[in-house]
C-alpha cells in the first residue's frame, strides 16, 4: 500500500487523504447458491486491490490506474449516464449506489493498483468496488454496514452493468478472515461459521485463461432457470421460497413438474447447498480427503447439471483427478471459463502447479497462470 501512496503522491503532487484495500476471493464450494439464498464456503485471498484518493474542488475526477498506467477522467454528472467502457464504471457505479443510500458524491483524484488477476473469476471487479467504496465512505464519514457495502457493490453489477450476480463476491471481499474459509448464509446475509483449512493444505489456483464471450448473458439465463424452478417448487411445497428451501428428496419427488433443464439447474443448487453443509462438518472433523471429494463432485455437477464448465476447465480438473497430490478440484466462481481451485498440501503445491501447467499446455497449447493462494483478511481502510 505504501508503494501506491508514494506513486499517488508523485503523480498528483499531494498525499492521499485516505487509502483502502480489498481482496479478491475464491469460491470454495456453493456454486450459484448465493442468489438462491443458499450457503457458500468462500475465502478472501492475499491478492488485493488498493485505492487511494484526495478530494478536489469542482466536479471532475481523475483516476490513475497503475495496473496499466492509464488515466480515467469523468465528471460527477457521469453518475446519471450509461457506464463507460473502462474500469471507471465500477467507481462511478459505486458512487451511484452509495448516493442511493444517502452518501453525497464529491470530486477527487485517485489511484489504484491491484494484484487480483483480471476477469479470471477471483472477483477483481468486486475488489475494486469494495476498495473504492470503503475509501469514499471513510473519507466522508458516511456510516454504512459491511453487508450494505456488499449490497452497494452488488448494485453496481445488477443495476449499472446489467449482470444479475448475487452477493458472494463483495461479501467475501469484506468478510474474509485470514487463514479461514467463511461459511455464509445468503438469506440472512451473515457469516455463520469460520473454518481453518486443514493444517498444511492450501489452494493452488490455476487459470484456464479462457472465457466464453457471452458469460454475462449465460449467467443471467442460469439465474432465470433457477428462479423459474423455484417458483414451480414453491407452488408444490408450502413455505418454500427459493431453491435453498428444497431438500434433494423434495426435488426428486417433484421432478415431473419441472422441465428437464430446470430440474438439472435446480439439482445443482440444491446439492451444492447440501455439499456446503456437509463440507463444514468435514472441515470441523479435519477430514480433508472427504472434503476434497466434494470439490470434485461439485465440478461434476457443473458439467452435468449446471453446464457452466468449459472444455478447458474440465481438462484442468481431469488432470487434477489423475494426480495423487490433489485431493479435490473444481471451477470456482460463475464458471464459463476462468479459474479452477485445487486442494493440495502446501509442500506439494509448487511442483503440483507446475505439473498441471505443463500437462495443460500439452493438451491445449495454452499457458495457464498459477497462484498458490494464502487466505487473507477482508477489506480495510489503512489509517
Ligand atoms: C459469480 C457471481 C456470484 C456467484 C458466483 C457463482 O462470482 O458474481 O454472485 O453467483 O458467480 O457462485
Amino acid at each position: 500500500m505504501q508503494k501506491l501512496i508514494d506513486k499517488f503522491t508523485a503523480f498528483f503532487h499531494t498525499s492521499p487523504a485516505v487509502a483502502a484495500m480489498a481482496p479478491g476471493r475464491l469460491e470454495v464450494l456453493g456454486n450459484h447458491t448465493d442468489y438462491n439464498e443458499g450457503f457458500v464456503l468462500s475465502c478472501a485471498v492475499e491478492q488485493t486491490t488498493g485505492f487511494v484518493l484526495a478530494p478536489v474542488s469542482g466536479t471532475k475526477c481523475t483516476v490513475k490506474d497503475f495496473r496499466d498506467g492509464s488515466e480515467m477522467h469523468f465528471d460527477l454528472s457521469a453518475l446519471d449516464s450509461k457506464p463507460p467502457r473502462n474500469g471507471s464504471k465500477y467507481i462511478i457505479g459505486m458512487l451511484n449506489e452509495l448516493r442511493k443510500r444517502g452518501f453525497k458524491p464529491f470530486a477527487f483524484n485517485a489511484a489504484l493498483e491491484s494484484h487480483v488477476p483480471l476477469s479470471a473469476g477471483m472477483s477483481s471487479s468486486a475488489a475494486l468496488e469494495v476498495a473504492c467504496g470503503m475509501a469514499f465512505c471513510h473519507f466522508a464519514g458516511f456510516d454504512i454496514s459491511k453487508a450494505d457495502m456488499a449490497r452497494a457493490g452488488q448494485g453496481v453489477e445488477n443495476n449499472f452493468l446489467g449482470l444479475k450476480t448475487g452477493l458472494l463476491d463483495q461479501f467475501s471481499s469484506l468478510f474474509g478472515k485470514k487463514d479461514s474459509i467463511i461459511m455464509s448464509d445468503f438469506r440472512t446475509v451473515e457469516v455463520i461459521g469460520t473454518h481453518a483449512l486443514p493444517a498444511g493444505y492450501c489452494f493452488a489456483v490455476i487459470n484456464s485463461m479462457k472465457k466464453h464471450t457471452l458469460v454475462d448473458s449465460d449467467y443471467n439465463v442460469r439465474r432465470e432457470d433457477c428462479e423459474s424452478a423455484a417458483k414451480k417448487l414453491a407452488a408444490i411445497y408450502d413455505g418454500a421460497k427459493t431453491l435453498r428451501d428444497i431438500t434433494p428428496e423434495q426435488l426428486l419427488a417433484a421432478k415431473d413438474q419441472l422441465g428437464e433443464r430446470e430440474f438439472r439447474r435446480a439439482s445443482h443448487v440444491v446439492q451444492e447447498c447440501f455439499r456446503v453443509k456437509k463440507a463444514a462438518e468435514l472441515l470441523a472433523q479435519n477430514d480433508v480427503k472427504s472434503f476434497g471429494q466434494l470439490l470434485f463432485d461439485s465440478h461434476d455437477s457443473s458439467i452435468n447439471n449446471f453446464e457452466n464448465s468449459t472444455g478447458e476447465l474440465d481438462i484442468l480438473v481431469d488432470i487434477a483427478r489423475q494426480d495423487e497430490a490433489c485431493l479435490g478440484a473444481r471451477l470456482s466462481g460463475g464458471g464459463f471459463g476462468g479459474i479452477t481451485i485445487h486442494l493440495v498440501k502446501q509442500t506439494d503445491a509448487p511442483e503440483y502447479a507446475q505439473r498441471v501447467k505443463a500437462e495443460y499446455f500439452k493438451r491445449t497449447g495454452i499457458e495457464a497462470e498459477v497462484f498458490i493462494c494464502s487466505l487473507g483478511d477482508g477489506a480495510r481502510v489503512i489509517e
